[in-house]
């Protein structure tokens, strides 16, 4: 019987696109005898032809020009690995309506336009597959949409920005102040291009996004997450945490609460007995809750050349199937929409806090940031000062609450920052 044949085209070839070609190339034999199906690497669309990537390009269009991929009818499938919105944007909806289906990695352009690319998808009679956008080359999204199709997902913890987690691991491991660790990050090839939104927690947002997306059969708006990076994280923080037996992460959180969804991204401290705080360097990992299934971590490297890589060819072979069966284009594969769901408002969740304040070390201090956390309701479960032996100086105090409400926590700290006594440049994390 003749081989099923499918012909990829690939726009844009820095990291990702690179590490496609490669599988395509050098797996061609394995994906071959596991699907029956033979891939085949048609073209490749890249403006930088000067880049040495070490990759035999024998029998590959090599052009500038995406629309010889677009306009090219034998492609069924395109891959887009530019990433950013423009001109990804318009690469993938041309592509879908000229009833090519797409692969992407691109988890911004997911988190923000998902819903209408889908839309356009169904229309066309093709698919958009993305399992690469969120956490590299851990199946994630296919663990969710298939794995554990059957359950209800009543939450969701994930180290989901490799870029954010490197620096923390490095600020706990070899006692690096912020930005230190930043520049390894940059070194290393985890961060963004433009760094903020690895540090701001916007990428971490983006993926939460999509995640929850998929876990509620909801259209999660980015812009409806409270988002909160680790910039303001100082060693000083790390050591009070280690001292507490906690190591802090940014975790991307979902909660099926009260009806509602509690979702956010935030810089948390985590005990060290759970599996998470030990998810160090660039590694990524998402803890999930189903109603059936109990507890199970996803692990593994969240980006890079290799991982990412091996994630969008498992989308390509997923792809085929659509292809070679009456499944194309029935939208199986896409976010399902099913209702609209109800986010908790963040002043309505309650958490235990990490305060952490410079004060002048002076008779009174300590009751009166006390008694503004007792107005507020809050109830103190530990705290430390460091002695300092200079006069004048101001030391560092940290609080760990009880669980309080957000709303009560931001009127307290309004309040205690108005004490002549405190330092402007005061911190508070959530505790998990
Ligand atoms: N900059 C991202 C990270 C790359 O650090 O996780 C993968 O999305």
């Amino acid at each position: 019987m003749e081989k099923k044949q499918v012909y990829v085209g690939i726009i844009g070839l820095g990291t990702v696109g690179t590490g496609v070609a490669r599988i395509l190339l050098e797996q061609k034999e394995l994906l071959e005898t596991r699907t029956s199906v033979s891939f085949n690497l048609k073209t490749i669309a890249e403006l930088d032809w000067n880049t040495e990537r070490d990759l035999d390009l024998t029998g590959v269009k090599c052009t500038t020009d995406a629309e010889e991929i677009l306009n090219d009818p034998e492609i069924n499938v395109v891959v887009e690995t530019i990433g950013g919105y423009q001109p990804a944007f318009g690469f993938i909806t041309k592509a879908l309506q000229k009833h090519k289906h797409v692969v992407t990695a691109n988890k911004a352009l997911i988190a923000t336009h998902g819903h209408e690319l889908f839309q356009m998808a169904l229309e066309n009679g093709v698919n958009l597959l993305f399992e690469a956008s969120v956490g590299g080359g851990i199946p994630i999204i296919k663990g969710l949409k298939e794995g554990l199709i059957a359950n209800n997902i009543e939450s969701m913890f994930g180290i989901l920005n490799g870029t954010s987690n490197y620096i923390l691991t490095r600020m706990h491991q070899d006692g690096l102040e912020f930005t230190d660790a930043l520049k390894g990050a940059q070194e290393k090839g985890f961060a963004e291009a433009d760094p903020t939104l690895d540090i701001s927690g916007g990428d971490a947002a983006h993926k939460l996004t999509i995640l929850s997306s998929i876990a509620s059969n909801s259209f999660v708006k980015y812009e409806s997450l409270y988002v909160e990076g680790i910039t303001d994280i100082t060693k000083l923080d790390i050591d009070f945490a280690k001292s507490f037996g906690y190591t802090i992460k940014l975790l991307a959180i979902y909660r099926r609460v009260n009806g509602g969804l509690d979702l956010r991204v935030h810089p948390t401290l985590v005990e060290n007995k759970h599996l998470l705080s030990a998810v160090s360097n660039e590694l990524n990992a998402i803890f999930v809750r189903g109603d059936f299934v109990g507890n199970t971590m996803f692990y593994g490297p969240g980006a890079g050349e290799r991982p990412t890589a091996s994630a969008i060819v498992s989308d390509i072979v997923d792809l085929s199937d659509d292809l070679f069966s009456d499944s194309a284009g029935n939208g199986r594969r896409a976010i399902k929409i099913a209702a609209d769901v109800k986010l908790i408002p963040f002043d309505e969740i309650t958490n235990r806090f990490y305060l952490r304040f410079f004060t002048r070390d002076i008779p009174g201090v300590l009751t009166k940031i006390s008694g503004v956390l007792a107005e507020h309701d809050i109830s103190i479960s530990s705290m430390v000062q460091l002695e300092t032996h200079e006069k004048d100086n101001y030391v560092p105090i940290v609080l760990l609450t009880h669980e309080a409400l957000e709303k009560s926590m931001k009127h307290a700290m309004q309040k205690i920052l108005e004490f002549d006594f405190v330092k402007e440049n005061c911190l508070r994390l959530r505790i998990f």
